[in-house]
């Protein structure tokens, strides 16, 4: 019985280990990579549950052509904006894709791909109450927790004086902008646009900064050796006019 018990034991080891290599390489089969994203941020990555619980947009799909190029077969895992990079140190996910910028911060923990898109950041308020960063003196901002939006307010309020207050989903912020919890809300150009043509009481203005700011990049644990084979297949498409092509389609314009 107890010999019985031990090849039984052993043989789960067996099979434990050859599940876990499974994850890299399976004889033939297609790699897996599983990418970390947190699905709030139409249109990089979101949900439109009308049609289906798949997580789509503009990341997913870059990450997918990626994936093809490779010859990986891309996973997605969804969770709050503000755990990806302890979830990918922690070896949850294998990368982290969510319109995410490269910041020094940030590049302690992780190796960032180059910057694969561009985009601007906006003070949003009711009703045009904003209409200069300096008026955003003695008001409440919201920003999404963890996100380069945070560390923006937290450098304007150097020269201006106002309360910071973070929510863990873009919803939310809009939430609170609508009901008058917060006066303004800081959120990027791309995702605030569905909002704006929808909720036309609000409006928004640009913060005035430099174009890198705001760039999204592809985030590695330090050391991965796709973090290049990505820049490879990132650098083809900004050349064979995939990478226009997919903006066209989730931003409707050129960068
Ligand atoms: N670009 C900003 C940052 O890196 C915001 C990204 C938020 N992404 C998301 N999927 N919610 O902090």
């Amino acid at each position: 019985m107890k010999k019985v018990l031990s090849i039984l034991l052993a043989s789960l080891l067996v099979i434990g280990v050859l599940g876990a290599c499974a994850k890299k390489e399976d004889g033939g089969k297609k790699k897996v990579l599983t990418m970390g994203t947190s699905a709030d941020y139409k249109p990089y990555e979101y949900v439109d549950s009308a049609k289906s619980d798949q997580i789509i947009g503009f990341d997913v799909d870059v990450a997918k052509y990626i994936g093809k190029e490779l010859g990986y077969e891309i996973k997605i895992t969804d969770m709050d904006f503000n755990g990806l990079l302890t979830a990918m140190e922690a070896k949850k996910v294998d990368f982290v894709m969510a319109g995410m910028t490269p910041t020094e911060k940030r590049k302690k923990n992780a190796d960032f791909t180059d910057i694969y898109f561009v985009a601007k950041n906006l003070v949003i308020s009711k009703n045009g109450a904003i209409q200069k960063v300096e008026d955003l003196k003695g008001k409440t901002v919201g920003v999404q927790t963890g996100s380069i939006q945070e560390g923006k307010a937290k450098d304007m309020q150097k020269t201006t004086d106002f309360k910071i207050t973070d929510r863990s989903r873009i919803p939310e912020l809009f939430e609170e902008l609508k009901a008058g919890r917060v006066d303004a809300i800081i959120v990027e150009d791309t995702v605030a646009k569905g909002y704006l043509t929808k909720l036309t009481e609000l409006k928004s203005i640009e913060i005035p900064e430099a174009a890198e700011e705001a760039g999204s990049a592809i985030a590695f644990p330090k050391g991965s050796k796709e973090t290049a084979e990505f820049n490879k297949v990132i650098k083809k498409m900004k050349e064979n006019g995939e990478m226009e092509k997919l903006t066209k389609k989730w931003f409707g314009g050129e960068q």
